[in-house]
C-alpha cells in the first residue's frame, strides 16, 4: 500500500514537472511566431496606418516619399493602378493610395492608368474609401496610348503596368513594354524627375530590365536597386533626411 501512494506521489509530480515544461515550450512557440511576424512586417507608420505591410517595398517606398518632398513634386504618374486597393499593400503594392495620400497633403495630383476596367473599378473604390478623389484620377485606357498624349511635366513617373511572369515570353513582353512606357513619356520629364520601377528583383531581370538599361545609356542612374529600382539623372543630388 505504501509502494502504490509513493509511486502515485512520484508520478504526480514528475507529470506536473512535464506540464510545466510543455506549456513553457508551447508559450515561446507562440511568442516566437507573433515575434517573427512582427519583425517581418513592415508598415509606413506613422504615414499610413501600421497594419499595412508593405514587405519589400517599404524603403523604396520611403525613398520615394523623402525625394517627391525634396523636389516639391506636384504631378505623379502610375501605370498599372492598385487593383487589390490598400489591401493588396504587401502583394501589388498599394501605390495609388500611397502616393495618392502624399498628393492630399502635399498639393500635388496622381495620374493612374490602367488598361483593365475591373482594376480600374477596384482602385477607384479605394480612392473614394480614402476620400481621394480631389487629388488622384484614375484613367481607364493602354498606357503608352495614354502616356504618348500626356502634355504636362512628370515628376514622378512609377512603372508597373504589364504582369510579369515565370514564363519567358510574357517576361520579355512585359519588359518591352516598360521601355516603351518611359520612351513615350520621356520627353516630359526634368531634371528633378524620380522614377520607380516595380518587380524588378525577379528571375530574368524583371520588369525592369529593358527600361533600366536604356536610361542608363541616356543619362540616368541607378540610386536603389533593390525589388523596386530608383533611378535619378546622374547629376541629381539626394539630400541627407533633415
Ligand atoms: C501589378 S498591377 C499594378 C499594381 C499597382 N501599381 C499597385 O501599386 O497596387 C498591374 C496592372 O497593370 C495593368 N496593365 C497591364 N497592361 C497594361 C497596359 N498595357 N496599360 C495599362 N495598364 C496595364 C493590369 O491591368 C494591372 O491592373
Amino acid at each position: 500500500m505504501h509502494n502504490i501512494v509513493f509511486g502515485w506521489l512520484i508520478f504526480g509530480e514528475n507529470s506536473n514537472i512535464l506540464m510545466n515544461y510543455i506549456i513553457i515550450i508551447v508559450s515561446l512557440a507562440i511568442f516566437g511566431f507573433f515575434l517573427g511576424k512582427f519583425i517581418k512586417h513592415k508598415s509606413l507608420y506613422p504615414f499610413m496606418p501600421f497594419k499595412y505591410d508593405f514587405r519589400k517595398r517599404r524603403e523604396t517606398f520611403r525613398l520615394s516619399l523623402q525625394l517627391l518632398k525634396q523636389i516639391r513634386a506636384r504631378t505623379i504618374i502610375e501605370t498599372g493602378t492598385s487593383r487589390e486597393g490598400l489591401h493588396g499593400a504587401k502583394s501589388n503594392g498599394a501605390a495609388t493610395i500611397v502616393f495618392g495620400k502624399w498628393a492630399k497633403e502635399n498639393d500635388a495630383f496622381v495620374h493612374s492608368v490602367d488598361i483593365s476596367k475591373e482594376s480600374v473599378e477596384n482602385a477607384q473604390l479605394e480612392v473614394n474609401r480614402q476620400n481621394l478623389q480631389n487629388v488622384v484620377e484614375i484613367h481607364h485606357s493602354d498606357s503608352l496610348q495614354f502616356l504618348t498624349n500626356f502634355e504636362q511635366s512628370v515628376d514622378f513617373l512609377y512603372l508597373d503596368s504589364y504582369d510579369y511572369s515565370n514564363d519567358i515570353e510574357v517576361q520579355k513582353k512585359s519588359q518591352a513594354h516598360h521601355l516603351k512606357e518611359f520612351m513615350a513619356i520621356e520627353k516630359q520629364l526634368h531634371d528633378q524627375t524620380i522614377v520607380l520601377i516595380d518587380d524588378c528583383d525577379l528571375p530574368n531581370g524583371g520588369k525592369g530590365k529593358d527600361v533600366i538599361a536604356y536610361m542608363q545609356k541616356n543619362g540616368w542612374r541607378v540610386a536603389v536597386d533593390a525589388y523596386q529600382v530608383l533611378l535619378v539623372r546622374n547629376d541629381f543630388v539626394i539630400e541627407e533626411l533633415k
